[in-house]
Order: C-alpha cells, then sequence, then structure tokens
C-alpha cells in the first residue's frame, strides 16, 4: 500500500511538471507522457452534480457549485494526501506559493480565474485552471472537473456552446488513459442520460466507467434505483455507486462537509431500499474504490510511462546540448533543467516499482 501510493504521487509530480513545459510548448515527448498518464474525468449533464460529487471526495467545501452553467473552464484537481497534523491547504499552479487555507477563498479563486479567462458572460474555456489540495483526510488522486454537458444555448451563450461543451468534454474522455466518472441524477430518466450516452460511445465495454447515481435523495417516493445500483439496468464492469450530496438548501443554510457525510452515511444505512447496499454507497467509499483503481492503473502502463520517460530524458538532453550551457539561464532554460532532473528522478522511482513492487509485495 506505502508504495503504491507513492505511485500516484510521482505521477501528480509528473502531471505538473508536464504542464509547466507545456507553457513552453515546441516539445513532444512530455505532452504525449501526459496523455500516458491516467486521470479521472467528470462527467455528466449540467446541475446533475459533478462539483458536488468532487467536493464530497475531497471533503472540503471549496468549488462554485450551483443551478446552471457554473463550472466553465476544466479544474485539474490533484489531491496530496499528507501526514496526519498537517493543516489542510490549496495551491494553484497559476499562484505558485501562495496558500490557501481558507477553501472559500480557493471557490473565489476559481471564480474569479474562470472570470479572467471568460469574462462574467457564462461562456466557456478550454483552458485548464490547475489546482492542488494538500490535506491528511484525502486520497492521492487525480481528478478533473468540466463543464456540464448540455442541449440549448441560454441567454448569453452563443448557439455553438453545445457543441463546444460537447467537443471539450469528448477531447478528454477519449483517451484510453482516462477514467470516465459518469454522473447521473436519480431523479432523471437514466435512458437519457448525457454522461451515459457519452460514455457508452467511447468505452463501449465500460472497462473505464465508474457509474455514479447521485440525488438518490430526490427520486419520487415509491420509486428506487436498485436495479440500476445493483448493475442490471445498465451493465458496466466496475459496479454503480450511489451518492447523496448536499441539496442546495443545505448549501444555503451552510451545512458542512462533516454533516452532510453523516448525513449520506445514514441515508444509505437506514433506507428500506439500500441498507443491503451501504457498505458499498456514498462519497468516502466512491473515492476509495477511484484511488484503487487510479493506482492499478498506473501500475500496469508502468513498462509504458517508463519508457516514455526515458525518451523524454534523452529529447530534453538532446533540447539542452542544442541549446548549449553556455547560454544565459533564462526561466525557459532553467524549467528544462528542472523537467530533466524530474523525469531522472521519475525513472529512478519508477524502475524500483518495476523491480520491486510486483503483486503479492504488497
Ligand atoms: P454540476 O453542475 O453538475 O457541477 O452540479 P452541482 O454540483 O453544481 O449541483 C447542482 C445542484 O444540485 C446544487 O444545487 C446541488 O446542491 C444539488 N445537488 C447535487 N447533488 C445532489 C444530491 O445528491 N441531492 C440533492 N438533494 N441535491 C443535490
Ligand atoms: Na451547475
Ligand atoms: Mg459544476
Amino acid at each position: 500500500m506505502e508504495t503504491m501510493e507513492s505511485l500516484i504521487v510521482t505521477v501528480n509530480r509528473i502531471q505538473r511538471a508536464c504542464t509547466v513545459l507545456g507553457d513552453h510548448g515546441g516539445d513532444a515527448a512530455l505532452p504525449t507522457l501526459w496523455e500516458a498518464l491516467p486521470s479521472v474525468v467528470v462527467v455528466g449533464g449540467q446541475s446533475s452534480g459533478k462539483s458536488s460529487v468532487l467536493e464530497s471526495i475531497v471533503g472540503r467545501d471549496f468549488l462554485p457549485r450551483g443551478s446552471g452553467i457554473v463550472t466553465r473552464r476544466p479544474l485539474v484537481l490533484q489531491l496530496h494526501k499528507t501526514e496526519q497534523g498537517i493543516k489542510e491547504y490549496g495551491e494553484f499552479l497559476h499562484l505558485p506559493k501562495k496558500k490557501f487555507t481558507d477553501f472559500s477563498m480557493v471557490r473565489k479563486e476559481i471564480q474569479d480565474e474562470t472570470e479572467r479567462m471568460t469574462g462574467k458572460s457564462k461562456q466557456i474555456s478550454p483552458v485548464p485552471i490547475h489546482l492542488s489540495i494538500y490535506s491528511p483526510n484525502v486520497v492521492n488522486l487525480t481528478l478533473i472537473d468540466l463543464p456540464g454537458l448540455t442541449k440549448v444555448a441560454v441567454e448569453g451563450q452563443p448557439e455553438s456552446i453545445v457543441q463546444d461543451i460537447e467537443s471539450m468534454v469528448r477531447s478528454y474522455v477519449e483517451k484510453p488513459n482516462c477514467i470516465i466518472l459518469a454522473i447521473t441524477p436519480a431523479n432523471q430518466d437514466i435512458a437519457t442520460s448525457d454522461a451515459m450516452k457519452l460514455s457508452r460511445e467511447v468505452d463501449p465495454a465500460g472497462e473505464r466507467t465508474f457509474g455514479v447515481l447521485t440525488k438518490l435523495d430526490l427520486m419520487d417516493k415509491g420509486t428506487n434505483a436498485i436495479d440500476v445500483l445493483e448493475g442490471r439496468a445498465y451493465p458496466l464492469l466496475h459496479p454503480w455507486v450511489g451518492i447523496v450530496n448536499r441539496s442546495q438548501a443545505d448549501i444555503n443554510r451552510n451545512v458542512d462537509m462533516i454533516a452532510s457525510r453523516q448525513k449520506e452515511r445514514e441515508f444509505f444505512a437506514t433506507s428500506s431500499d439500500y441498507g443491503h447496499l451501504a457498505s458499498k454507497m456514498g462519497s468516502e467509499y466512491l473515492a476509495k474504490v477511484l484511488s484503487q483503481h487510479l493506482e492499478s492503473v498506473i501500475r500496469a502502463r508502468l513498462p509504458g510511462i517508463t519508457s516514455l520517460i526515458n525518451k523524454s530524458i534523452e529529447e530534453l538532453e538532446a533540447e539542452l546540448s542544442h541549446l548549449g550551457r553556455s547560454v544565459a539561464v533564462d526561466s525557459g532554460v532553467a524549467q528544462l533543467y528542472t523537467i530533466l532532473e524530474l523525469c531522472r528522478a521519475f525513472d529512478h522511482i519508477f524502475k524500483e516499482h518495476l523491480d520491486g513492487g510486483r503483486p503479492g509485495g504488497d
């Protein structure tokens, strides 16, 4: 378990390094490497509960949420598990060195940074915001929140927005290394779920799709989602997970995350419909399953990732020797050296995993 977790940490560091280098462009190896690294993408219709699910997984209140189109830029969220006793904080890639310990300020910064790119309009932008959260209470995981799929443009939006959002979401989920968290609200007809439609298209065998059913508390009295949650109605390779997030009324009343997780646990434990599934339902269970899955996917991809890193090292060395060691160390060159050092370190760590981390050794 120890070794497995450090694997995700390493991959997280590579993803950040790739992002930084990406700003300089030109080099093909690292973007390829980025695509080879698995991450979890949250997909679903507008107001299906995507941002709420992310918050529940993190166990903190920090995302803009609500009705209508709230998430207007991709949010790449890296969770880093720290030692107990360390105060949780968030850090944005665009504001390095600034530690946010007040999570309401994280939310404000996401809103401000969204507006910096899109204005106050309801426009969207494909340029991601990168946020890291360091906390003893999270599992190591990279999650990507995306704008919700929609069928109609609203006032102030160009007609093309429906297609633009779909293309943006598709560009993430069609990558074979993308793990899809397909969010469907239980109080709507699942047959028309945007999330299921798209995930079926890009992942017909359901191998990398996790079906998540939100709003179980809002289903009509006398109906339930047992057929879905037990895998009969919409079979996927991975089991479905049911969720109860905070309602808008809870949010307005400032019901905190601890209380809402408690409420969710009670919902399942005391439910006559779902009681027998209680241990496999809820946000905490979902976080655990996702982290375990991500670890196993990374483990399976290690040989491929290691060879890509080696290719990156060779290309970086070639590029740096071409630039010449004597050039004034501008920030671009300095960054290339940093990435090279990181790649060498990653290579070393991954090789250890390859040599020593055989199944059964954990
Ligand atoms: P997104 O647009 O998919 O990111 O959805 P949000 O997370 O912003 O949620 C949209 C609205 O649905 C908010 O008002 C949430 O409080 C509400 N909501 C989300 N999940 C649930 C749930 O499981 N139960 C209830 N009652 N409300 C929910
Ligand atoms: Na919303
Ligand atoms: Mg959202």
